[in-house]
């Protein structure tokens, strides 16, 4: 079970304005490719999430001398005495995320050897990492599975290669790039995910000396070099946490200014909130998002990769869209099992249906399975308060706004998970005029 219970009295606008620093999806890589330089570097804009904590305490383990002066965002790493850790401790430290498989291919350059504990990261279905080994058996590591989690080795290095991914990983992309900049030869992508956090991680790494080049097609080519050194660099904000304020604004008929968001990395999104009916303005400063008035339009809107709209996006929207007029249909194509969340939306009065079926549009990979991927919103429909339990952060995310837009009290029980991705929410609450309590 996870800890903290907030006590929510909803039907407020939220009103007023926040700050978003730097992406929780591109923060944790960055801070990984300080591995691969022989000198120290600097990173900027970076939020006090978990996710930072947890990646700082596996690169202590590993030798990484870390200063993080939280009020400012600046994060210094000094990698110059990487060694191995060991096994129990990285164990311990890593329970809650993913990013231990991205140290794979840093460490094997560095120390020959690398050791990966069992993964965390938000339960939205399976959550394999089979791409990610058969890339690093493919750069010509050892992979050996043990009771624990994974030992890595390639005592005589890593060599450049073709690869081919079933699928625009996020994850993967990021393990061949982090894998190939210091592979001896040439490596090529294909079928690589273009996300906006993956090109940042792209400018890191060219930053630091690598040479690699992005394709129109997907593919991406990296010449391995001998050595890289440290980087200064401003984390790109984080997108996904702008689309949840912007969410919640519409869900509430509030009107939030978020400082430091981007509109170049947030095209889809814009589109989606201008065709429900939200209303924004794209300031020098920021984006300002806020309810116009009058009623919200039902759409059909599909999950995607880049330059698609973002899984990360859909559960905040979906809140919103039960207050929209009409029938609105979400695909998820990119996780298979990410629906979980909309029960309590439906015990707070909403009425939302999942369908194994492709809906809405193209099918999916995940058509002809056996998962709940396609959700019908009819709306709009009053919501009011209840006990609910946070699934994972998005969806626990949507379980705040939807308590905010509820009429009465909410108990929201889990809320820690929520750190791992939202900087100071609880503040960020409070300054737009939320009536919440933290009751443990
Ligand atoms: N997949 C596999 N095998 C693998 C890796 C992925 O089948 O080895 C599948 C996944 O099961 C999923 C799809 O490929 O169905 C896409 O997964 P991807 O690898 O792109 O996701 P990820 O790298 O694990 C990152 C973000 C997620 C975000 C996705 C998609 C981080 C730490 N996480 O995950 O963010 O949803 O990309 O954009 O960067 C979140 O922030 O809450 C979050 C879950």
């Amino acid at each position: 079970m996870v800890d903290g219970l907030l006590q929510v009295e909803g039907g407020r606008p939220l009103t007023g304005e926040i700050t978003v620093r730097g992406a929780k999806n591109l923060v944790p890589k960055a801070m990984v490719a300080a591995l691969l330089g022989t000198t120290a570097s600097v990173l900027r804009n970076v939020p006090g999430i978990r996710d930072v904590e947890v990646v700082s305490g596996l690169l202590r383990l590993h030798g990484v001398a870390i200063e993080y002066d939280e009020q400012e965002g600046v994060l210094g790493l000094d990698p110059s005495r990487v060694e191995s850790a060991h096994v129990a401790d990285i164990d311990a430290h890593a329970g809650s995320s993913r990013i231990p498989i991205l140290f794979c291919g840093p460490l094997l350059h560095r120390l020959g050897e690398a050791f990966i504990p069992d993964l965390g990261g938000c339960r939205i279905g399976d959550r394999p990492i089979d791409f990610h080994l058969d890339i690093l058996r493919t750069f010509g590591a050892t992979v050996d599975k043990q009771s624990q989690g994974i030992r890595l080795t390639a005592p005589s290095g890593l060599h450049g290669a073709v690869i081919e991914l079933p699928y625009p990983s996020v994850g993967a992309t990021e393990q061949t790039l982090l894998t190939a900049v210091r592979a001896r030869g040439l490596t090529e992508l294909r079928g690589a995910a273009v996300e906006p956090e993956i090109m940042d991680l792209v400018d890191v790494l060219q930053k630091m000396g690598a040479i690699i080049s992005v394709d129109t097609d997907r593919t991406i080519h990296i010449e391995g070099v001998d050595e890289l050194v440290g980087y200064h660099h401003v984390a790109l904000p984080d997108r996904i946490e702008t689309a949840s304020w912007a969410s919640a604004a519409l869900a509430t008929g509030g009107n939030v200014l978020v400082r430091g968001a981007h509109q170049s990395d947030m095209t889809t999104f814009l589109n989606v909130f201008r065709k429900v009916g939200g209303a924004f303005d794209v300031r020098e400063d920021g984006i300002r998002f806020w309810h116009p008035g009058g009623d919200l339009k039902s759409l059909v809107v599909e999950t995607n990769v880049h330059p698609g709209f973002m899984t990360d996006w859909q559960q905040p929207l979906v809140v919103a869209l039960t207050q929209a007029q009409g029938l609105s249909i979400v695909h998820e194509t990119v996780y298979e099992n990410r629906f979980g969340f909309t029960h309590a939306l439906c015990q707070m009065g909403a009425q939302i249906q999942v369908y194994r079926e492709c809906l809405g549009g193209a099918s999916c990979r995940f058509g002809q399975r056996n998962f709940y991927h396609s959700a019908v919103i009819s709306g709009p429909t009053p919501l009011h308060g209840a006990d609910i339990e946070v699934p994972d952060l998005r969806g626990g995310f949507s379980h705040l706004i939807a308590a905010l837009a509820a009429e009465g009290t909410s108990r929201v029980e889990g809320i820690n998970l929520i750190d791992r991705g939202y900087e100071s929410f609880m503040s960020k609450l409070k300054a737009l005029d939320a009536d919440v309590t933290r009751l443990a």
